[in-house]
């Protein structure tokens, strides 16, 4: 039973995309199991550059199978528009399945996203607009809309009926907004669910059979550690459960089927949207890092923020995902800084934290304390062995492996498949 997990362990975009593409060579399947079109992946092939948001990233493989696993939420909009597009560059998404569990996010979970930021201010979370948080609270208001519900269209008039009698009250009396008319929708999603139909499976059978068969299977997460809904940076996090448990219960399969689970980690930090940020530099430090590191939202174009490796937070994501390796990605960004910070630890009034704090106050206000490591001033991209690194990048990743308690077997430094090492 070869149940791989891959995840992020920072506050997303750490790299995922290029892992999962990188390693799904060897696999049968890759899985998503949360999330939705708020996740951003990006993976380049021979000069080919793809962007990926709710197609799993194992797709450029014509012998893999890619799962849209129970866990996530669907804009069938936005999937159509993303699986036209690959086709149109040559890829093709003949071997994309689609739970049938998946929520569908409809109009009004875009429209109520959008607005209830702009009601919050300067509370704002800072989400991505896709109706990622609305839609999430329907299925946990047991009111949700589901892929399976597209096999009937009688059905999906009674609950979008249902639905659309409280949404309309809450958009027109508390947002001045315009209703929604049910038949409207219901020819828009009418047309989705004729293209949809045929990928609509049970894929927790499907991924079950293949794990039985003995086939390898990756779980590829969307966002990260930081943004768990339970375990993350809460208000400030997104509305599902990236961490590893979320694999088993946004794919169907049960925790004995998992052998390994692989944190990627950026080699430093970065953070979209609003939030807590210890390490974050808003100066010529972050600057730097934001511009070599190109570190622009993949879905929403927003410029990261940017800021020193913080030890306790990917230490956290250790432990709550009891992670077997770290895949260390974007590690030549750092190439051209003659001193490089890690934050070891945190101090709140007078105590010294070197763990992740339990309370909200605390992580808001922690003060971090840093290690300050020598930089290697040279290109490093094209290194493809370990022992050929400059000896300041090595201890800077030693350093890092030392803190975090987990042995790094990858190194990325560069955005393609090949500019990565192995230990
Ligand atoms: P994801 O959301 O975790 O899949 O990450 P994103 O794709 O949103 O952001 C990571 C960005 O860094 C992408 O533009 C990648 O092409 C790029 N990238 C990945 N690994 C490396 C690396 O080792 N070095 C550099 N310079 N870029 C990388
Ligand atoms: P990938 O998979 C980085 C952030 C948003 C916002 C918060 C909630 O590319 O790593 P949401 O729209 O989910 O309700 O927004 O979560 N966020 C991400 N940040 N990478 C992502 O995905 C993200 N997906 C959501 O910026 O702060
Ligand atoms: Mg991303």
């Amino acid at each position: 039973m070869p149940g791989i997990i891959c995840l992020g362990t920072q506050w997303g975009d750490e790299g995922k995309g290029k892992v999962t593409d990188m390693l799904a060579d060897k696999m049968k399947m890759v899985v998503r199991y949360q999330g939705g079109n708020n996740a951003g992946h990006t993976v380049i092939v021979d000069n080919v550059t793809l962007k990926l948001h709710s197609i799993p990233s194992g797709i450029l493989y014509p012998h893999i199978v890619n799962v849209i696993g129970d866990g996530l939420v669907v804009d069938p909009k936005d999937l159509i528009k993303e699986m036209n597009s690959l086709v149109s560059q040559g890829i093709s998404t003949e071997k994309l399945f689609i739970s049938g569990n998946c929520h569908l996010i409809m109009p009004y979970h875009k429209i109520l996203d959008s607005v209830r930021e702009r009601k919050l201010g300067k509370y704002k979370i800072g989400t991505t607009g896709k109706g990622i948080g609305p839609t999430y609270a329907d299925k946990a208001a047991r009111i949700g809309i589901r892929a399976q519900d597209l096999f009937d269209i009688k059905i999906l008039e009674q609950k979008l009926e249902q639905a659309l009698k409280e949404k309309n009250q809450v958009m027109t009396k508390l947002y001045n907004l315009k209703p929604l008319k049910a038949k409207e929708l219901i020819a828009e999603y009418s047309v989705y669910a004729k293209y949809l139909k045929k990928r609509i499976v049970d894929t927790s059978k499907m991924i079950n059979d293949a794990l039985d068969r003995g086939d390898k299977v990756f779980f590829e997460g969307a966002q990260g550690t930081m943004l768990d809904i339970d375990h993350g940076s809460y208000p400030y996090v997104t509305s599902s459960s990236p961490v590893a448990g979320g694999a088993c219960a946004g794919s169907g399969v049960g925790p004995l089927k998992i052998n390994k689970v692989i944190g990627v980690t950026k080699a430093y930090t970065t953070r979209v949207g609003e939030g807590p940020f210890p390490t974050e530099q808003i100066n010529r430090f972050g600057q730097k890092m934001q511009e070599i590191g190109g570190e622009v939202g993949t879905t929403t174009g927003r410029a990261r923020r940017c800021g020193w490796f913080d030890a306790i937070v990917v230490k956290h994501a250790a432990s709550v995902n009891s992670l077997s390796v770290i895949f260390l990605t974007k590690l030549d960004v750092l190439s051209s800084f003659k001193k490089i910070k890690i934050a070891s630890a945190y101090n709140y009034r007078g105590k010294r934290y070197d763990y992740f704090p339990p309370h909200q106050t605390i992580f808001n206000k922690a003060k971090p304390e840093y290690m300050e490591l020598d930089g290697w001033n040279s290109d490093i991209s094209g290194i493809t062995k370990y022992e050929k690194l400059p000896r300041q990048a090595r201890k800077y990743v030693e350093t890092i492996e030392k803190l975090v308690g987990v042995p790094i077997k990858y190194i990325s430094v560069g955005p393609s498949r090949r500019q990565t090492i192995k230990r």
